[in-house]
């Protein structure tokens, strides 16, 4: 049976991963140039989940000055609540370590509770609000953890 793989995500696969982020985040998502540009960033951390050579998954953040910013984490509605976004976040936040990152911050819309009970598993807690965060107006909890 095919596995699930994950790796770094490559210039190759930013097509399809602004593909996931588009329907996932409809106009909040990021662009193909976003992704592209994250791609040869070296400071920062993209991963993709690939099942049958198809992506399934992406979560990616940016390190600067010993913070790091988790800009997107999304799975496919098919293969969620299988511990994908967990492997995920446990890869970045190990990443976000090494290089030296003392803390970790997610911008999570106030509704999305799986997004805010992933983010509290790995520690998380709410810090702050940002208002208007959302193309529609709608505000974002920052969720910080101390690494
Ligand atoms: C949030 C999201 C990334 C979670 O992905 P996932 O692979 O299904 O998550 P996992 O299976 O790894 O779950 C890890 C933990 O997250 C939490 N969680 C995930 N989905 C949840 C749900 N529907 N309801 C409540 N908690 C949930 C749980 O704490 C879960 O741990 P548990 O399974 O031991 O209870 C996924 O639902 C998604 O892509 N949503 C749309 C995009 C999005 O909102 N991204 C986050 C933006 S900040």
């Amino acid at each position: 049976m095919a596995e699930i793989i994950f790796r770094k995500m490559t210039l190759a696969d930013v097509d399809a991963v602004a593909e996931l982020d588009k329907e996932n985040f409809g106009v909040d998502a990021w662009s193909r140039q976003f992704f592209a540009y994250a791609a040869k960033n070296p400071h920062a951390k993209y991963i993709v989940a690939e099942f049958e050579k198809k992506i399934i998954a992406c979560a990616g953040l940016e390190i600067y000055e010993g913070e790091a910013d988790i800009s997107t984490v999304a799975v496919t509605e098919k293969f969620r609540r299988r511990g994908i976004a967990q492997k995920m976040f446990a890869k970045l936040i190990r990443t976000a370590k090494k290089r030296g990152a003392k803390f970790i911050f997610a911008e999570v819309r106030t509704d999305n509770l799986p997004s805010m009970r992933l983010c509290e598993k790995f520690g998380f807690m709410i810090i702050g609000r940002e208002k208007n965060y959302y193309a529609n107006g709608e505000d974002a909890f920052v969720m910080g953890l101390k690494i």
